[in-house]
């Protein structure tokens, strides 16, 4: 049984203009203006268990409204999903108690009480057996250091800090389906990279599924075995993050070094200009030419040192990020 499959699941969106003034006011009183968003238009997908996937797209995508489907905080307006075999929408309490959702920006944590406090409220809640609590307790303060942070109050805490304890407030109860959007949106790096690690030994020692969407292309590099990409509302692509690299860069970087003052714009004949600086040029050019181009330009220039790169995931993923707005 995989851990997480839907299939066809959408998302439309009605919300109703208001009309500006009273008389707007009285007239949506008898006719509304409806308009549609259609967030997620088919969705299907299926993850298995103990995998760590990578949810990307760019902004507006419908990441969201698919993870709160799944989770079960959103009914879909069609389509089917399971999570551990059941309908998250339909909320069942086994069910709740086997998954977890964790929004970046959104906090769940009590503000003027230490974050102890409310952990002791989820046990209660989970009904989670006392001794078991505290040993999971300790091992996740320990691992996400958090130990002399559990008794302050978690308005006086960093951002980082109150982060990590959403984590700990989401995984008390030992969930078998984490569901993690945006997790460290605007963290320092520091942060990060605890959470990072943290999710990364989460997936391995105790088979955690995991579905994460992040904007840090170090999060999805260190992490995902496996991603997949949305936009508008659709499935582009399913696969690992190297054969995402390898269809969305089918160019090379040459790496061109100079004797003297680089011949900027003879190189713009055989390709982009990525970088230039006073000796040396990056060049972005076909995959299928690199040999091609290479010999000529070694042959036709001083060129001291020359390197071929790949195109960094990095900057594959931002490409995906950064959409340009689309006309309505
Ligand atoms: N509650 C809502 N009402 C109307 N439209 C919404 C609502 N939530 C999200 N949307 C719209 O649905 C689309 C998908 O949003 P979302 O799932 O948040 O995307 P992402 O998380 O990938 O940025 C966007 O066009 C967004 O404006
Ligand atoms: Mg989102």
């Amino acid at each position: 049984m995989p851990a997480i499959e839907c299939h066809e699941l959408s998302k439309t969106y009605v919300s109703h203009k208001k009309q500006p003034g009273l008389l707007g006011a009285l007239k949506g009183l008898f006719t509304r203006e409806k308009t549609l968003v259609e967030a997620v238009k088919g969705v299907t997908l299926s993850i298995e268990q103990g995998e760590l996937v990578g949810f990307l797209g760019p902004n507006g995508a419908g990441k969201t409204t698919t993870i709160k489907m799944l989770s079960g905080i959103l009914y879909p307006t069609s389509g089917e999903a399971r999570v551990l075999g059941v309908r998250p929408f339909d909320r069942r309490p086994e069910m709740l108690r086997q998954i977890s959702l964790v929004m970046g920006n959104k906090m769940q944590l009590w503000w003027d009480l230490p974050a102890r406090d409310s952990f002791q409220v989820l046990r209660e809640l989970y009904d989670v057996d006392a001794k078991l609590y505290q040993s999971r307790l300790d091992h996740l303060l320990e691992a996400l250091q958090l130990t002399d942070k559990v008794d302050t109050q978690v308005r006086k805490l960093s951002l980082g800090e109150r982060m990590k304890c959403e984590l700990v407030a989401a995984l008390l109860h030992a969930p078998r389906v984490v569901f993690l959007d945006e997790p460290t949106i605007g963290l320092d790096v520091v942060s990060q990279k605890r959470i990072r690690d943290f999710l990364k030994e989460l997936n391995r020692d105790e088979g955690c599924t995991i579905l994460l969407t992040s904007h840090y292309m170090q999060d999805v590099e260190e992490l995902c075995d496996r991603v997949v990409v949305i936009d508008h509302g659709t499935l582009v692509f399913e696969g690992t993050l190297d054969s995402l690299t390898r269809r969305y860069a089918a160019s090379r970087r040459l790496r061109l070094a100079f004797e003297d003052a680089a011949p900027v714009e003879a190189l713009a004949a055989f390709g982009e200009i990525v970088e230039s600086a006073e000796n040396s040029v990056v060049l972005a050019i076909p995959q299928e030419r690199t040999a091609a181009i290479a010999g000529e330009i070694l042959a036709r220039f001083d060129v001291v040192d020359i390197a071929v790169e790949q195109v960094s995931v990095e900057e594959v993923v931002r490409t995906l990020f950064t959409r340009e707005p689309t006309s309505p």
